[in-house]
């Protein structure tokens, strides 16, 4: 960012413009460490007033004719109109003399304004050409007041500045009023305070918009050249994350745990397998836990498909791909397709499940979370690109787009109309990170929180709870008591209209991307998940280390 920094009282050491032009340039400087400030003191060296001699410069003679003081006058226009152009944000200081700028700022006004330089006439009228993005902020200093009073026809000071700056192409232009220091010193020293404190508001709201600029920036850029785009015109579509099928070494225990804590229903178990689905959900199933006597581990990810054709589309468009599949029989499943994704994530993919009654009604048997209904998974892959690549040719959209320095990191993958299903990240794998539960409030959270500290499970409410950036959601994050990772999330915001492009920001230029507040998670939040069984694990080249609560409080101590 580059500020030009302008001061035109001449009563250097005792001047309030001069003391309020210099808190906002430090104040910007704060925030914007990189910044440049570039001086130009006019009042201790201003340009020669628009003589006969300088005018005529700008527009009649030739170099080699030019007197002394043209010569000398010329380069200085030519620096101060470079001045201009250079700055991102222009500070003023400017004290009303006899009703209107002081004659030292008005000299530059004179020099600065030239036609074909910083604006240009056109048969509409004048056009400023300044770049349109520039901001001004100027501190104004007066004896008396002309914002609230009798004398507020005689301020040929603001609306002067404000149309002779629009005149070059500036329209942002913010003032600091410092009016009445004259009146008495208590008065002097009143609205000093104000105006300093109305500085400190002025550069953070800056700060916080130049952010946003920058996020809109990044937008654009990455829009525009590399976010895989989706194929509307797939031949299938998938309508959602369905299911997750997993196994454990107690299925008492997990019983026990998705019942009490989340308040999941059982449709149906027997010795080695238990079926559970959400309060409101019809489908049959939304877990299906599988005994073992291994280590635990994730068999399959499952999505859905609107119909049979659907399904049978997806099971060509896979071949096509050459990717393995084949259909198998599951229970309470119509036909069912195994599948591995480009990066060898395990799919179980089906059209219908049998029918169960909705139990959100039966509020007597509601318990712990309440967990309505199955949202989302995660996973961690090796390559973003390559898979974001596959679920968009297949019609997924993206509702966010993660990169750290423009190399993609992490894609929100959305299908229903929550703002996603599917969750890559960057980092070994595949590899299960977690699923998601739709939940009804806060109270249903904290009481499945408050359930897992008395059943034997505090240390596994692992983090949060906490409010998502991304999904503008808030979240808990538990661990099972096989330690799979679950998450209880409130329900995110929508995501329709096909207009709602892509969200592509980047690690390095955010400051809070998925988190809006709280602490970071703990280590094993980013080290633990949940293996595919017999599924090799490749591992991404490079990658950040992410902040760790035990890093975090480190630094903290
Ligand atoms: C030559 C001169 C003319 C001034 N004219 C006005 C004026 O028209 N209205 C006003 O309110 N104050 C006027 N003042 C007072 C100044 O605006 C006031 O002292 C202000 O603080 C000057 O800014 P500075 O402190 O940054 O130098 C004038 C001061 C001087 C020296
Ligand atoms: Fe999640």
């Amino acid at each position: 960012m580059n500020i030009l920094h302008i001061d035109s009282s001449p009563l250097v050491g005792r001047s309030v413009s001069r003391e309020l032009s210099a808190r906002i340039v430090s104040r910007i400087v704060e925030q914007f460490p990189n910044a440049t400030v570039t001086r130009r003191d006019i009042a201790l060296h201003p340009p020669a007033h628009a003589g006969a001699e300088a005018v005529d410069v700008v527009r009649y003679k030739k170099d080699q004719e030019l007197s002394e003081l043209q010569v000398r006058e010329t380069a200085l226009a030519d620096t101060l109109i470079a001045e201009l152009h250079a700055a991102d944000v222009l500070v003023i200081g400017s004290p009303m003399y006899n009703y209107t700028v002081t004659t030292q700022l008005k000299a530059w006004i004179d020099r600065v304004c030239q036609a074909g330089r910083t604006f240009r006439y056109t048969p509409e009228g004048s056009v400023g050409l300044l770049n349109p993005g520039t901001r001004a902020i100027i501190a104004i200093s007066r004896g008396g007041n002309y914002t609230n009073g009798k004398q507020n026809h005689r301020d040929f000071q603001i609306p002067y500045l404000k149309e002779i700056l629009g005149f070059v192409g500036i329209t942002d232009v913010t003032f600091v009023v410092a009016e009445g220091v004259n009146l008495s010193p208590e008065a002097r020293a009143q609205v000093i305070k104000r105006a300093t404190a109305e500085i400190d508001d002025i550069v953070r709201a800056l700060a916080l918009a130049t952010s946003h600029l920058r996020t809109l920036q990044n937008d654009r850029r990455r829009n525009h050249m590399d976010v895989p785009q989706t194929n509307y015109k797939s031949p299938f579509r998938f309508s959602r994350v369905s299911h997750s099928v997993f196994t454990s070494r107690d299925l008492k225990k997990s019983e026990e745990f998705y019942t009490e804590v989340l308040g999941l229903v059982v449709s149906d178990s027997d010795k080695d397998t238990l079926y559970l689905r959400g309060l409101e959900e019809r489908a049959h199933h939304s877990l299906v836990i599988k005994r073992t006597t291994d280590a635990p581990a994730y068999e399959r990810a499952g999505l859905r498909v609107f119909d049979e054709e659907a399904l049978d589309k997806c099971k060509h468009t896979f071949e096509q791909h050459q990717l393995p599949c084949q259909w198998v029989e599951r229970p309470f499943q119509g036909r069912t397709l195994h599948a591995l994704d480009v990066c060898g994530t395990p799919l179980e993919i089906c059209a219908s499940m049998d029918r169960q009654p909705r139990l959100d009604m039966d509020v007597y048997k509601h318990k712990g979370a309440q967990a309505r209904r199955f949202d989302h998974y995660q996973i961690t892959i090796p390559d973003v690109e390559k898979i974001t690549r596959f679920y968009t040719s297949v019609g997924c959209r993206i509702a966010d787009y993660i990169t750290a320095g423009g190399h993609p990191i992490g894609v929100f993958l959305q299908m229903k109309d929550t703002p996603y299903d599917l969750v890559f990240l960057e980092r070994d794998g595949p590899a299960f990170h977690h699923f998601g539960y739709i939940i009804p409030d806060i109270q249903a959270m904290l009481r499945a929180c408050d359930t897992m500290g008395e059943l034997g499970w505090g240390n596994n409410v692992e983090y949060g709870p906490g409010k998502h950036g991304v999904g503008h959601s808030y979240y808990v994050y538990i661990l099972d008591p096989d330690n799979h990772r679950c998450e209880l999330l409130l329900p995110p915001i929508v995501y329709m209209d096909r207009e709602d492009e892509p969200h592509v920001w980047d690690v390095l230029t955010t400051e809070r991307g998925t988190e809006a507040w709280g602490l970071p998670p703990r280590e094993s939040w980013f080290s633990h998940r949940s293996r595919f069984n017999g599924v090799k694990i490749t591992t991404p080249p490079g990658g950040g280390t992410p902040m760790t609560l035990e890093k975090y409080l480190q630094i903290a101590k």
